[in-house]
């Protein structure tokens, strides 16, 4: 159910109006709602790489928190610039105050995970407890860009068709 367009507020009624089809897509699926899946593991695993590590001091998962912290920052980055796309060209999707909103968590979220990777190639021995830290803020940012990422589709139906943008 679309509980933007069953308010009284004739300004919600006139975004409710606009086009909110995915304008980035390939053969009718939508590039972002692919895409965010890397990131998303990737966040988990460097957290996951970093408790093991804690745990063991196995220095196996010392190189494997530095891979997965640079991939997840690398494919952030690439699913933030489609996304980025999507809510810049298409009206009804940048006009939604729950798009900025996940942005903001995004970009956060991407920020968070660059310098993640970056503490660990200036020196992996701040991985403990700085790496760590900074893995805990990322999957929590993570949650939060997913949940508003979730609500933009589910509850606004953001991308489930393609715009005549696309
Ligand atoms: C940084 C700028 C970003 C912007 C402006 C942005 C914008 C959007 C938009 C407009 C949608 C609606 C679907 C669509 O139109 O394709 C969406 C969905 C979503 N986004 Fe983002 N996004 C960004 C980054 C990210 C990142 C880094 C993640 C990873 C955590 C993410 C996770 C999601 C999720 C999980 C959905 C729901 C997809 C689905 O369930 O199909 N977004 N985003």
């Amino acid at each position: 159910m679309n509980e933007v367009a069953n308010t009284d507020s004739p300004v919600i009624e006139k975004v409710a109006k606009h086009d909110i089809g995915s304008a980035v897509a390939v053969a009718g699926h939508p590039i972002h709602a692919m895409s965010v899946h890397f990131p998303v593991a990737l966040v988990i695993a460097t957290l996951g790489s970093d408790v093991f590590y804690w745990f063991s001091g196995d220095p196996f998962f010392l190189r494997a928190g530095t891979w997965a912290a640079g991939f997840a920052f690398a494919t952030g980055v690439a699913a933030g610039i489609v996304g980025t796309l999507e809510l810049l060209l298409v009206r009804g999707i940048r006009s939604r105050v729950a798009s900025w909103t996940h942005a903001i968590a995004a970009m956060t979220l991407i920020s968070i995970a660059g310098m993640n990777w970056g503490v660990r190639l200036v020196d992996t021995g701040l991985v403990l407890p700085y790496g760590l830290g900074l893995s805990v803020l990322a999957s929590i940012f993570t949650g939060l860009a997913g949940w508003h990422g979730g609500k933009l589709v589910f509850d606004h139906g953001v991308g489930l068709i393609i715009s005549p943008k696309g």
